[in-house]
């Protein structure tokens, strides 16, 4: 069934409240649209735990750097409502900019620390928007549960650190990354891509997967981890690396030994685009 297209606060609050009053468990999945199988599968995850299912898709311009894609970002709005008739979605709010940043509109939520390392460090700013977005999304909508894909690992623990910084009364689900068949993590942006970009881009989930296999063997140097990942992005035919990193999940901040809960999160550029990729591992020693 189609969903219902709401684009005001009021509209969309209005049909959140009627389903609760049914009884409606409320589940959200916030996106900036150009939905893809890695969306879909949230919004499974979603539709398994909850009755009513409210997918966001706005292109935030508050987390776009000045050099960033905003303008070209994929804006193919009918094909993503069909996605989300077809995964079962009941309500889609689709507000213009306006509509969230209104004249006069002053606030903005900084999650600090984690916001300004890994992709912090070269999209400043970027989290800033992504928390404020967030939260207010959060205030219209007022969901039980919210879903985030791990894909955007900062993105999440930054977001889940905000939910329990300012007592949100959301819970929290981090899903995982989906991929294509030859590993690449889905993303919009991946349309990006020439066709030998594409091919190369693999180099992420190969390095993740490399690091992977030297954590499994033993190694416990942080620096001989982001060194090979480096190393193999350093050796593919346009790209460029960013970052590689081993971090603490909690603190995001860097490891010297691989110990505990920990991020290995790569940032690679192919021209413009900017990809990232990352595996969650728990190391015991
Ligand atoms: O992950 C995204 O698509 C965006 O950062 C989000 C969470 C929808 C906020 O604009």
């Amino acid at each position: 069934m189609a969903p219902l297209i709401t684009t005001t606060v009021a509209a969309t609050r209005e049909a959140v409240a009627q389903a609760k009053g049914r009884g409606m468990r409320v589940g959200f999945v916030p996106t900036m649209g150009a939905l893809h199988e890695g969306h879909a599968s949230l919004i499974r995850a979603a539709r398994a735990e909850c009755g009513f299912v409210v997918v966001s898709i706005f292109v935030n311009p508050a987390q776009f750097g000045p050099q960033e894609d905003l303008a070209r970002y994929p804006r193919p709005f009918e094909q993503d409502v069909a996605l989300c008739a077809q995964a079962g979605v009941a309500l889609v709010f689709h507000p213009q900019p306006q509509v969230i940043y209104p004249p006069g509109y002053k606030t903005r939520v900084e999650v600090r620390e984690l916001q300004d390392v890994l992709c912090g460090t070269s999209r400043p700013g970027h989290f800033g928007g992504v928390a404020t977005v967030v939260l207010k999304l959060f205030n219209i909508v007022q969901p039980d549960l919210a879903y985030f894909g791990q894909k955007d690992a900062q993105q999440a623990r930054i977001l889940e650190q905000m939910i329990e910084d300012l007592n949100l009364p959301v819970t929290m689900r981090i899903c995982p990354i989906v991929r294509a068949d030859d590993g690449l993590a889905l993303s919009s942006r991946n349309v990006y891509l020439s066709v030998e970009e594409r091919q190369h881009a693999t180099v992420l989930f190969r390095a993740l997967t490399d690091v992977h296999r030297r954590v499994d063997a033993g190694e416990r140097s942080a620096a001989a981890l982001t060194q090979c990942a480096a190393d193999l992005v350093a050796g593919t035919p346009g790209a460029r690396l960013d970052y590689a990193a081993v971090v603490d999940w909690r603190t995001l901040r860097t490891l010297d030994v691989v110990s505990g809960q920990v991020l290995i999160a790569l940032a690679v550029y192919f021209g413009p685009t900017r990809l990232i990729d990352n595996v969650l591992l728990e190391v015991k020693d």
